[in-house]
């Protein structure tokens, strides 16, 4: 080990911090014993409780027995490497929101051999040799967003329990908003979108329909078709679902996508016939999401496309101008080469 971070004053004051945050529960994943004691001395000494794992098994082991607000991880630990361990948390649904702060090597290249600047798992990064007053802050600027986030998952638990109310009354709809979620999700992945952009299209997939539950169940359980005044009772959902999350200022990001998924790039869409780049990505690739799904369900006046059906419909459609040839390409590659969770 060439230096160790410097070790804290034992007289300073705890830095004031947010409320709940120094019973915050922390793990320290580092190969390197001296650094990992270091570690949680240091956090220990500000009030948090800390587990330390010498290589990434041990931190998946500590994860799955604790409930872990924040993973500190070193990039070069055993067994594996630091990026492989942050990816194998932001894709477990169980650890997905634990922020992860990266603690990188003091060689030059270091970063570059690791493809740590591309890189969009972790949080925030650190580089070695680490300052201890810049740790303390991290943390608690981690811890604050993992509390946001907690309340966020809890509203949100909330409102899905709305919609799948919702999707309980209409057996043909059962799961939709979910398997949105899951292709909205592929989606912004391989069109690399960033990792907060994936979250915002995971919880505006999951929500998009919500304005279905002031929608009269007649309507929504039709076998035939609707009629005009029916249609628009219908349509009223978009806007229905973005008065309901308008008031939660956290879900301000979602608003235009639960009021906008039914928008086409031509301006043929509803509710507010937006053209262009009135639309925002996150919002057409959920609505091609949305457009997949509805067509590889079956219908009760209809069977349920295929997906190479789906897909060659789809196209027709982008090509005519209703939707983003560049969210249409990942749909085609996805369906295509990846498959689509759920959809064998
Ligand atoms: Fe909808």
């Amino acid at each position: 080990m060439s230096s160790l971070p410097n070790q804290v004053a034992v007289t300073a004051a705890p830095l004031s911090m947010s409320q709940g945050s120094n019973r915050a529960n922390i793990l320290i994943a580092d190969g390197d014993e001296d650094y990992r004691q270091v570690y949680s001395d240091l956090l220990r000494f500000e009030g948090f409780q800390t587990f330390c794992a010498k290589d990434a098994a041990q931190a998946l082991a500590v994860v799955q027995q604790e409930r872990i607000d924040i993973a500190l991880v070193d990039v070069m630990i055993p067994k594996t490497n630091g990026m492989t361990l942050c990816r194998g948390l932001k894709t477990n649904p169980e650890t997905r929101l634990v922020p992860i702060l990266l603690l990188t090597g003091w060689e030059p290249d270091q970063d570059h051999l690791m493809g740590i600047e591309s890189d969009a798992d972790a949080d925030a990064r650190l580089k070695k040799p680490i300052d201890n007053m810049e740790l303390i802050t991290r943390v608690r600027a981690l811890l604050d967003k993992k509390l946001f986030t907690d309340n966020l998952a809890d509203t949100e638990k909330m409102l899905l329990t709305f919609t799948e109310i919702v999707e309980g009354k209409d057996p043909y709809n059962a799961g939709h908003g979910y398997r949105v979620s899951r292709t909205a999700v592929a989606l912004a992945v391989r069109m690399g979108l960033p990792l907060e952009d994936r979250e915002w299209v995971r919880r505006g997939a999951l929500l998009h329909d919500i304005g279905k539950v002031g929608v009269p169940e007649q309507i929504l359980t039709k076998l035939g078709p609707l009629n005009s005044e029916e249609k628009m009772v219908l349509n009223s959902h978009t806007y229905l679902g973005e008065r309901i999350c308008a008031p939660l200022a956290s879900f301000r990001p979602l608003l235009q996508i639960i009021r906008n998924h039914h928008e086409r790039l031509d301006g043929s869409g509803y509710p507010d016939g937006l053209r262009g780049n009135q639309i925002s990505l996150l919002t057409r690739v959920v609505s091609l999401a949305d457009v997949y799904d509805g067509l590889t369900t079956r219908r009760p006046y209809r069977g349920s496309f295929s997906h190479t059906q789906a897909i060659h419909q789809i196209r027709r459609e982008a090509e005519q101008g209703w939707w983003d040839l560049r969210v249409f390409d990942a749909l085609a590659r996805i369906v295509g080469i990846e498959c689509i969770p759920g959809r064998a």
